[in-house]
């Protein structure tokens, strides 16, 4: 028998019986059902679509008509896992403009959650979507948006009064109306902090194991990114001597689940 679509609620019961959730990331339709079959319990659209489907150095690029487009794909492939599409950078510069794009994420593409960059600047943002029953993700820690102002991709909140200040911000996207808090790049002391503060879900990557839930950029774990990859990727297909991509997956879903991933190499002090 095959198990119910998973909703915000599926979410919340598995983070209260310490159930790991697992995520990825996917673009099209095709790695929607594989990823969907292998039992993943959420999808995201992301804005890495810039980065490993349209070849950018960044996230920056990214327009709301691409994650538009791609999510409408992914909705064609999911049946059971729960799907998230990110609002890319200016794009929730406004509350209105927030809202008219997660109405167009959600109408047009099928998505069932936005994801924004989040911090301070954000919760009225939050807030706004929250008022409108739109469901939101709030990613704070590395947000690659802000490569630019932040000068790179580093780790996020190794000195004290910035992870202070990410566990106030998690605390407050939460009362804003945020459904999940996304982490990335981040301590795992830190990580374990911020998930034992709210009472929804947190979902990291390289955010250590004592989150709720990790995610991956799909083209990472299957091996396809080619030059350095992060510290917190791994390549699922050099796992297996077949190279066979379910197999590839169901093996990450299965160390999501069991604790396996992530292990310490992939996570930073
Ligand atoms: O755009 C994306 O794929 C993301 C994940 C890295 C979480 O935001």
């Amino acid at each position: 028998m095959s198990s119910p679509p998973v909703n915000v609620s599926t979410l919340r019961e598995m983070k209260n019986s310490d159930q790991p959730i697992v995520c990825i990331t996917a673009y099209d339709a095709s790695f929607a059902q594989l990823v969907d079959m292998c039992g993943v319990d959420l999808v995201l659209v992301g804005d890495s679509v810039g980065m490993v489907v349209q070849g950018y150095d960044t996230t920056v690029p990214v327009t709301v008509d691409d994650i538009c487009y791609h999510t409408k794909l992914v909705s064609r492939g999911l049946s059971r896992s729960y799907l998230v599409s990110d609002l890319p950078f200016m794009s929730y510069s406004s509350a209105d403009q927030a809202l008219e794009n997660s109405v167009r994420l959600m109408q047009e593409g099928g998505a069932m959650m936005v994801k924004l960059e989040g911090g301070s600047g954000q919760y009225g943002i939050v807030e706004h979507l929250s008022n409108h029953d739109i469901p939101v993700c709030a990613h704070i820690g590395l947000k690659p948006q802000s490569v630019h102002k932040i000068g790179g991709f580093k780790v996020q909140g190794r000195d004290q009064s910035q992870a202070n200040r990410m566990i106030d911000d998690a605390k407050a996207l939460e009362s804003a109306g945020a459904d999940i808090i996304l982490l990335e790049c981040i301590p795992s002391e830190l990580g374990k902090v911020i998930t034992e503060s709210v009472s929804v879900p947190v979902i990291g990557i390289g955010a250590g194991p004592h989150v709720d839930g990790q995610i991956l950029v799909i083209y990472d774990l299957l091996g396809i990114t080619q030059g350095p990859t992060p510290r917190f990727v791994k390549d699922y297909m050099a796992e297996k001597e077949t190279h066979n991509i379910i197999e590839a997956l169901a093996l990450y879903v299965e160390e999501v689940r069991s604790g396996k991933y992530p292990a310490k190499e992939h996570c930073f002090s």
